[in-house]
């Protein structure tokens, strides 16, 4: 097991070969940095080292980590722009080999189950199964205000009274919980291991340091939700229900090209893309809010304006931070020449504030012109396949939250924030806030705007 500090993106738990360090012994003319992107001040505020590295290095190795770090906006638009060169096939990989406590369970043959994950795989495979998921994920989100409205009202209920919250336990956790148990169809008491699971992905395939029982709950997550899903896919296929499960396996019946296994993996992704994001999405917009009051004014005193504050707070707060790709060919970038079979690390947030594409981009500005030009849902080919979902959950969440809880207050300085450990979503784990307690919880009638 590899659980040494200098990350080895490429390892065998996917049963792919191991990649080595392109530049094991090799000259120095390539621009390089031996910082660490998992240290704590990394993890709170990478921002300002940054902005220097889109000046200085815009294209820079990272040694600890194995990856070259892309840091300016037009760069990652490159990559994302040519899937044929960066390829994902190893953006979800653990760094880690599988546990022997693991093996023994689930024997010598099991992988991790991202093999046609829709997020890992390339052309030619990428976009007909891309095609097919589109549409039917977004056919199922038709009419969901009215049963995702509710279920956000019932967890500020319990917290109205009480003025004070986690908002991300009492919260963004459980709403986004509640939404996918709706979409998948599976009932809420079975729901109880979706968050360290969907956390638990993102420590096991965007950070090298994690302790050796993190790793092993990690994996083991992975093996419990395969088997979980496996049963749901089975049980549909017996007794079809109105969820995205059995939207799929009808879709494959009708002749749609969808293997099952591309059935079974895509919804253990979605639930991994879809619930740690939207959580620590809507977590970071309302830090965002909190912490810019008069734009929190403006948005109470004129609602209209939600959906774009929550485009630039998500510019500005990127809750995915980066993804990784790996190179099929030599080729260059930002003036670099970076060789085939590196690992690269695209770094979206940073695209996001690069000054050169956005004025003042460090500040949360409710009237910036080309907020949508952001990348927190990447771009191209690549882009979000759940952005109407999350864009949607993050507009109920923000109109409820600012409408029901007067004078909303953050209970924690910046510096006591804590995350999960991850490069790629360093997710936050408590979000305490304050505001004025009402003792009559009803619910407003007012209905959110559509993001
Ligand atoms: C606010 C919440 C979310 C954020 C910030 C987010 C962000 C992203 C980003 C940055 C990518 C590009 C990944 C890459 O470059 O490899 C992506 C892709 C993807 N996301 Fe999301 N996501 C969110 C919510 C969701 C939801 C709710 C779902 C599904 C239910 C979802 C499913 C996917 C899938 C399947 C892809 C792969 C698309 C492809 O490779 O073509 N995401 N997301």
């Amino acid at each position: 097991m590899n659980t040494e500090h200098n990350a080895n993106h490429g390892a065998t738990a996917d049963g792919s070969p191991k990649s080595k360090c392109p530049f094991s012994g090799a000259g120095a003319a390539k621009p390089t940095t031996d910082v660490d992107l998992l240290t704590r001040e990394m993890i709170l505020d990478p921002f300002p080292w940054l902005a220097t590295v889109r000046k200085e290095q815009p294209v820079v190795y990272l040694e600890k980590h194995d990856l070259w770090l892309v840091s300016r906006h037009e760069d990652v638009m490159s990559v994302y722009k040519d899937m044929e060169t960066f390829s994902s096939a190893n953006a979800h990989q653990a760094q880690y080999d599988i546990p022997p406590s693991i093996v023994a369970e689930a024997g010598p043959d099991w992988r991790l189950p991202v093999d046609h994950l829709l997020n890992s795989t390339d052309p030619p495979e990428h976009m007909p199964l891309k095609r097919i998921l589109v549409q039917k994920f977004h056919s199922i989100l038709e009419g969901m205000d009215e049963w995702a409205i509710p279920l956000a009202n019932r967890h500020i209920d319990k917290m109205v009274p009480n003025g004070k919250a986690d908002l991300v336990a009492e919260f963004t956790w459980p709403f986004v919980i509640d939404v996918f148990a709706r979409l998948l169809g599976i009932p809420a008491e079975q729901t109880g291991r979706f968050r360290a699971f969907a956390e638990g992905w993102f420590e096991l395939t965007g950070s090298s340091s994690l302790p050796e029982d993190r790793i092993e709950a990690a994996f083991r997550n992975f093996l419990f939700f395969e088997r979980f899903l496996t049963r749901v896919v089975a049980e549909r296929r017996q007794n079809p229900q109105p969820d995205f499960p059995t939207l799929l396996i009808s879709s494959q019946a009708a002749g749609a090209k969808l293997s099952d296994r591309q059935i079974l993996t895509n919804l253990i992704g979605f639930v991994v893309a879809g619930t740690d994001t939207t959580a620590n999405s809507i977590a970071q917009v309302i830090y965002a809010l909190i912490t810019n009051p008069q734009v929190l004014a403006r948005i109470m005193s004129d609602p209209s304006l939600i959906p774009t504050v929550i485009e630039e707070a998500m510019r500005l707060r990127c809750p995915v931070r980066g993804m990784v790709r790996v190179t099929t060919r030599e080729t260059t970038l930002g003036g670099v020449t970076i060789p085939k079979g590196a690992n690269v690390y695209v770094h979206i947030a940073s695209g996001s504030r690069d000054g050169d594409k956005f004025d003042h981009p460090d500040q949360l500005d409710p009237d910036r012109a080309n907020v949508t030009r952001h990348l927190a849902f990447g771009a191209f080919g690549r882009v979000c396949l759940g952005a109407p979902l999350a864009r949607k959950e993050l507009s109920i969440a923000v109109n409820l939250l600012t409408q029901r809880l007067p004078n909303l207050r953050l209970a924690v300085t910046q510096g006591e924030l804590q995350y999960t450990q991850s490069i790629i979503i360093p997710s936050l784990r408590d979000l305490r806030i304050e505001f004025d307690p009402i003792a009559d919880a009803a619910p407003k009638a007012s209905s959110p705007q559509a993001a």
